[in-house]
């Protein structure tokens, strides 16, 4: 493939760093525009270059909210891979301008700009989410495939966790969640990440910039934050176990999430550019797989050596979904997308890189915050 003037935006975070690399080593010449922010970057980081962060990609420190920033930062550029957004679903729930702000009015900006640009712009990729449909799809032993929304807080109070058939109420077993499956966004984030979607592929529509949506699923991997608490499950458990801390379990365990590596979506990122068959399209990108919590909470203690149980709780953080595993076909078929990294492998690469680590444990803080604005009962 030829050499591209690539733009990166939160390009020194956690999965755009990894794309970064995949570019620059596939000869395409990156520019990432980041605002390296403390709660990401630690607040020592200053005006250094983030230490993953590949030399060869051009840093412009800035806002994407800064339109002029933004047109600077776009001189030149044919590719466009959006993945600048705050992203911390519980967080969004109470910091909620700054979510609305950064992630809504930073795609404005972002397309604003690149509609002057239409015909330089070959593509865009905008980062999107499994966040947004909410609960996952399920199966009903009497109804068939149901689409249930959020659990009822009676039943949550009581205890009671798997999901029931709306209509029935009979126990649901989940399936594999289709993109056609109706959005229902459970927290601030995910409301901003469906606007980031279906923002870019309405304007993308209209000014001719082929434009993908990739629906991310639970992504871990090395340089995932790990004194963020507000990013994902491994990053956490591997940051309270690292501290000889037991992880917290909400709910009782059986949770499941499809665990997807950075590698691959990485891969995801690269094959929308190289085909057009996902072009104006939104793409679920994961593994098909489902791991329940209390079972990464094992492989994790397990991978560090460390004989720590985890603690189950048996609260619920608001809006948690139970089940979602991702249905795969249309990124095999649009993008020739296969998985290619699997939970056991991924998981010992992530230990790998957490060894090297010193993560300071900030999850008793990030739930107490969320407990004292009654998110977590
Ligand atoms: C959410 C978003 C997802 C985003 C991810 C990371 C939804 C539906 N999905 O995923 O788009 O990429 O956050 O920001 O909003 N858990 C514990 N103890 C903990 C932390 C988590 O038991 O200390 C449990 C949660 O209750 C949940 C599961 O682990 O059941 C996964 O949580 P998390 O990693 O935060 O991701 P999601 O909420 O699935």
């Amino acid at each position: 493939m030829e050499q591209l003037n690539v733009l990166v935006t939160g390009g020194a975070g956690f999965i755009g760093s990894h794309l970064v690399d995949a570019l620059i080593e596939r000869g395409h010449r990156v520019r990432v525009l980041d605002r390296l922010i403390a709660q990401v970057h630690g607040a020592k980081n200053g005006d250094a270059q983030p230490l993953h962060l590949d030399s060869d990609a051009e840093l412009v420190r800035g806002d994407v909210c800064d339109r002029d920033v933004v047109e600077r930062a776009l001189d030149g550029v044919q590719v466009v891979y959006h993945q600048a957004a705050e992203v911390g679903v519980g967080q969004s729930m109470y910091e909620i301008e700054r979510y609305v702000q950064t992630n809504d009015m930073g795609t404005a900006v972002l397309l604003e700009a690149l509609s002057k640009k239409r015909d330089a712009v070959r593509k865009l990729v905008v980062a999107s989410s499994m966040s947004i449909y909410g609960e996952g799809a399920y199966s009903c032993p009497a109804c068939g495939v149901v689409h249930p929304q959020l659990r009822p807080v009676a039943q949550l109070l009581e205890r009671r966790w798997e999901v029931e058939c709306p209509t029935c109420g009979s126990p649901l077993a989940p399936v594999p969640t289709p993109e056609e499956k109706p959005l229902f966004p459970t927290s601030v984030y995910a409301i901003t990440k469906q606007d980031q979607e279906q923002l870019c592929l309405v304007v993308g529509r209209a000014y001719g910039i082929p434009t993908v949506a990739l629906r991310y699923f639970n992504v871990y991997g090395p340089r995932q934050a790990l004194s963020n608490p507000y990013t994902g499950v491994c990053a956490i458990f591997s940051s309270r176990l690292l501290n000889d801390q037991p992880p917290l379990i909400f709910e009782d365990g059986e949770q499941t999430r499809d665990l997807t590596h950075v590698s691959d979506i990485v891969q995801a990122n690269l094959l929308a550019l190289e085909t057009d068959r996902a072009d104006y399209q939104a793409v679920n990108i994961g593994t098909g797989a489902a791991t329940s919590v209390e079972e990464v909470s094992r492989m994790l203690a397990h991978g560090l050596g460390k004989d720590i149980e985890p603690e189950i709780v048996g609260k619920y953080r608001e809006g948690d979904i139970r089940h979602c595993v991702a249905d795969i076909s249309r990124a095999r078929d649009l993008l020739g997308y296969e998985p290619q990294v699997s939970l056991e492998r991924g998981i010992s690469e992530l230990l790998d890189w957490v060894r090297q680590q010193k993560a300071a444990d900030q999850v008793a803080r990030a739930t107490a915050e969320l407990e004292a604005r009654q998110l977590v009962h």
